[in-house]
């Protein structure tokens, strides 16, 4: 139980709420939903399994675990490296990261004050306009998010922080409910179901798959050590596999939901669904203006939201700190300084990007990536070539490299059809569906 309510904590946050309705709006809906739900099921449910039992059979820190079960198999320990990645990976992420929990931040305030009721579509979007136009107000609001992430993970107060996360996850499921229902209530319901559930092959693009094959690592938290370290407290007689699953439903129950929150609203007032990473605080605050209790429950919305960020923003910089105390032996106190102090002026371009520097495009030269900005790209290469990545050497270490002694051991499940079915995706389905995935991406950019 405490392992699935951490897990639940870092991986419900604004990659369910926030990204995903917004990078199903960009890739053509029912399509690449499917493609997604398709990768979490076949990708992330081994995936996760494989870093909670190398995590509990190692019962150290993701980078020393590695190499000491490549040891146990007689590899070498240069396989520590992988380790290292992920935590890097995870480390840039959070550099934007605390940026969007900012604007989740503002926009408590936002509804408590009442602004969005009666407010138009148009209003609220130029509202919405207005705060990214602001870089001064927006670096604020992310530069207090770092600190309060490094104030957390600085304390040693991150568990209770998790527990509060995983006592409000169950509030925020309710909200979300309570917005479906009044889509299906008031808006344009149906057209939402239909862009979100029915598959239309034509809008799937290689990019299109590899968005969601690198979102189901985001959404999951997987490939950058969290689950590793969570797995250390897994006891010896959990089942690795049920516990995963129930990680994952519950991650794809709140994207799903978002989703079917957001799209009905997007086509009601004619919005873009591909508007991007305003998608939610143009759409969620019309409901939240015309509904009963609006002021209320938007505030409760953004709060809750807030807080499942905050959650998976303290899962994002704990792997940093933790390494930078063990291997170069700095007191926490100095590691959260360092690490939070560089991630303050990386993130500086990512706020940026929205104002400034939005004509700032420095992968112009790509075929599709001209309107990207410094932001999106970030985004898109930690979630969509480094995580995958990540994913490919977890695939390739624990199915080819550890012994299957080792793994069918630490799964605990004998020989049966669960262990069989795992071993064979982790060994061939995985790697070579990543491998395809990159190949038709690249291919696509060169011819
Ligand atoms: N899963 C979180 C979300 O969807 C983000 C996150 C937390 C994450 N820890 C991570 C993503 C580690 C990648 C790696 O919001």
């Amino acid at each position: 139980m405490a392992f699935f309510l951490a897990a639940t904590g870092s991986a419900v946050g604004l990659g369910s709420i926030w990204k995903f309705p917004y990078i199903t709006g960009e890739n053509g809906g029912g399509a690449f939903v499917l493609v997604y739900l398709l990768c979490v099921a076949f990708v992330g449910v081994p995936v996760m399994m494989a870093e909670v039992l190398m995590g509990r059979r190692a019962r150290q820190n993701p980078v020393t675990a590695v190499g000491t079960l490549a040891q146990e198999a007689g590899a070498t320990t240069r396989w520590t490296l992988m380790g290292l990645m992920g935590i890097a990976t995870s480390y840039v992420i959070l550099t934007y990261y605390v940026g969007i929990t900012g604007w989740a931040f503002a926009y408590i305030f936002r509804a408590g004050s009442g602004t969005f009721v009666g407010a138009s579509p148009e209003k609220i979007s130029g509202d919405f306009g207005a705060l990214l136009g602001n870089w001064k107000v927006l670096l604020a609001w992310s530069s207090l998010m770092l600190l309060l992430t490094g104030a957390t993970v600085m304390g040693g107060v991150q568990k209770g922080i998790e527990r509060a996360v995983t006592i409000l996850m169950p509030g925020l499921l309710v909200i979300l409910l309570l917005l479906v229902g009044y889509c299906m209530a008031e808006g344009a319901f149906m057209e939402g179901v239909r862009f979100v559930f029915a598959p239309d092959f034509s809008k799937l693009t290689a990019s299109g798959v590899l968005v969601a094959l690198g979102h189901a690592f985001f959404t999951l938290s997987l490939a950058s050590g969290v689950m590793v370290a969570y797995g250390a407290y897994v006891p010896a007689e959990t089942s690795i596999f049920k516990t995963a699953v129930a990680v994952v439903t519950a991650d794809t129950v709140v994207s799903l939901l978002s989703g079917l929150a957001i799209f009905p609203l997007v086509f009601q007032y004619g919005l873009e669904p591909g508007a991007g990473p305003s998608l939610i605080f143009q759409t969620l605050p019309i409901a939240f203006g015309a509904m009963p209790y609006g002021t209320f429950f938007g505030t409760l919305f953004f709060v809750m939201l807030f807080v499942a960020a905050f959650g998976s923003a303290i899962s994002l910089l704990e792997p940093t700190v933790a390494t930078l105390v063990e291997q170069f032996k700095l007191t926490r106190t100095r590691a959260v300084v360092y690490a939070v102090g560089a991630a303050w002026l990386i993130s500086i371009p990512s706020v940026l990007s929205f104002n400034l520097w939005s004509g700032v495009h420095p992968a112009a030269g790509i075929p599709g990536f001209e309107e990207k900005t410094i932001f999106d790209l970030i985004d898109y290469v930690t979630a969509n070539v480094l995580l995958p990545i990540s994913g490919l050497l977890i695939a390739i270490f624990c199915a080819w490299v550890m012994k299957s002694e080792a793994t069918r051991d630490e799964l605990g499940m004998g020989d049966g059809l669960v262990y069989r079915s795992w071993r064979f995706l982790m060994r061939y389905v995985v790697p070579l569906s990543i491998i395809a995935v990159f190949l038709n991406m690249i291919g696509v950019l060169t011819f």
